[in-house]
């Protein structure tokens, strides 16, 4: 026989898992190809491909043994997700990008809690005592899997404004969520020693609960960090449906996920200069104490000049840092701040952009807005390798940040963004602040760079503004 022949000879369980070990090394290379902007997309098209057939080996011949009527209910499900799903993706503006992971991953959740519930009623049916791992581990899927969906819901719900985006807090607030996860526990508990299926049901509406609670008290700047952590949340519950449907490929997957998304969480919080518990437990972001006028707290007076003025500063500097943020993002102005720094680095100026990790509303945004208008990766420097260039700098522009580059966050014990790294804009030699007003950015606070002795303001949408930059700076 020939090593072919032999080959095809071997049972469908052998075929079966070859080819999700073939997904697994899929999915981890797609997670190793994310790490980097240069090979994010093919990462991203290789977990795409990776899912596809995982997805193909699972419905072919043989490998599901459901009814017919089953399977057209599984492709019916299927298709209405996919016409949902692909324009909402596509269609999907890139600040409402948090809202759509917090939607996406959300159904994901309630998928592996609803599978843990049927596995264990359809496999044993009430009445009927599985054994003790079973009810664990389908139990522990129904848990993290409706904390997830319900989460996710409530930070959707306030990510869309459907709801007040600000933490929402009331009397007795820490003790209810104590007793409804005392309650999930003790209806757990009886479950695995009594062998019964039936608390199932509890566990599900008290987990629904538990997800509503424990995430109302989160609001404002914490929800993006709020929906990586609910986000791990699904992977584990999808790798405890993975133990209940003794499928590996699951159990993998859902690791995976669950490491990447608490590993996210973790960057994220340092990012913020905040621990994970003091994001989760101590409703920031309750204290808006934003002025928000062009008069300092102090009595000091905005300085605001006009675009010909500015490029005159910018065609004559050594060197330039574009600090990017939220604003930018909002104005879609990628494109046009490529082309301002194109210009000046034509003249012989230095140019480069710093990035803050948490600039802008998921990890990784400008990032993305700056490749989608083709700025070569040199040219961005993270902000640890930024900030010893600011000092040296003779122009920190900007673009729509305010939080990211606010100095409170250095000499403001008292601030709610205090212990936060920041990108040092006001190291450089002149600054100018591209925005619209003088509101604040995402924490609600005041920004005294703004008020400043070096600092100038040009008001407007940043899009306009730089495009009136580009033409002065063309004329000068
Ligand atoms: P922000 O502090 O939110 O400031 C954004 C600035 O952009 C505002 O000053 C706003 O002022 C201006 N702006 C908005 N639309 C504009 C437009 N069309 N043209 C010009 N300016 C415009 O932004 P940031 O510095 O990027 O900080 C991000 C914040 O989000 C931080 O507080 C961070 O902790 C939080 N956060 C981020 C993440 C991630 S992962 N990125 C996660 C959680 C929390 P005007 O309204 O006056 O124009």
């Amino acid at each position: 026989m020939t090593a072919l022949q032999h080959a095809f000879s071997l049972p469908l369980s052998t075929w079966r898992s070859a080819v999700y070990l073939v997904a697994i090394v899929g999915f981890v290379l797609a997670l190793k190809g994310l790490s980097f902007p240069r090979h994010a997309r093919r990462g991203n098209l290789l977990g795409a491909a990776a899912a596809l057939l995982a997805v193909g080996m699972t419905f072919s011949a043989g490998t599901v043994s459901h009814s017919a009527r089953n399977l057209a209910l599984a492709f019916g499900a299927m298709a209405l997700g996919s016409v949902v799903a692909v324009p909402t993706a596509r269609l999907v503006k890139m600040t409402a990008m948090p809202q759509m992971v917090a939607m996406f991953n959300g159904v994901g959740g309630g998928a592996a809690a609803l599978i843990s519930v049927t596995e264990l009623l359809h496999g044993h049916g009430i009445g009927v005592s599985p054994a003790t791992y079973v009810i664990v581990e389908a139990m522990l899927g129904v848990l993290i899997g409706c904390v997830s969906f319900a989460g996710s819901a409530i930070s959707f719900a306030k990510l869309q404004e459907l709801m007040p985006t600000r933490p929402i807090v009331y009397p007795a607030q820490q003790p209810i969520n104590a007793a409804v996860g005392a309650g999930i526990l003790a209806l757990f508990v009886t479950s695995v020693v009594t062998g019964s299926v039936a608390y199932v049901f509890g566990v599900l509406g008290l987990s629904l609960v538990l997800g509503v609670v424990f995430t109302l008290p989160i609001g404002g700047a914490d929800v993006p960090v709020l929906i990586s952590l609910l986000n791990a949340f699904t992977g584990l519950a999808v790798a405890a449906s993975g133990f209940t449907l003794g499928n590996p490929l699951l159990i993998v997957a859902g690791t995976l996920v669950g490491a990447s998304g608490m590993l996210l969480t973790r960057l994220m919080s340092k990012a913020m200069g905040r621990s994970l518990p003091n994001i989760l437990f101590s409703a920031f972001g309750a204290v808006v104490t934003a002025t928000g006028t062009a008069e300092g707290l102090d009595g000091k007076v905005v300085k605001t000049s006009t675009p010909d003025d500015i490029a005159v500063l910018l065609a004559y500097a050594r060197k330039v840092a574009i600090v990017p943020g939220y604003g930018l993002a909002v104005a879609q102005a990628q494109h046009v701040v490529k082309e301002l720094a194109d210009e000046l680095m034509t003249r012989g100026v230095e140019v480069f952009y710093a990035i803050h990790p948490v600039a802008g509303r998921m990890p990784g945004h400008m990032n993305v807005l700056l490749a989608e208008a083709n700025v070569p990766y040199d040219e961005l420097k993270e902000m640890d390798e930024a900030n010893p260039e600011l000092p040296t700098t003779d122009v920190a522009l900007v673009v729509g940040a305010n939080d990211t580059v606010n100095p409170a966050a250095v000499d403001s014990p008292g601030s709610p963004i205090y212990g936060m790294p920041i990108v040092h804009a006001d190291q450089a030699q002149h600054i100018v602040f591209l925005k619209r007003s003088m509101r604040p950015g995402f924490a609600g606070i005041d920004n005294a760079l703004l008020f400043d002795d070096k600092t100038v303001l040009l008001f407007g949408d940043a899009k306009d503004t730089l495009q009136k930059l580009v033409s002065s700076v063309k004329a000068v």
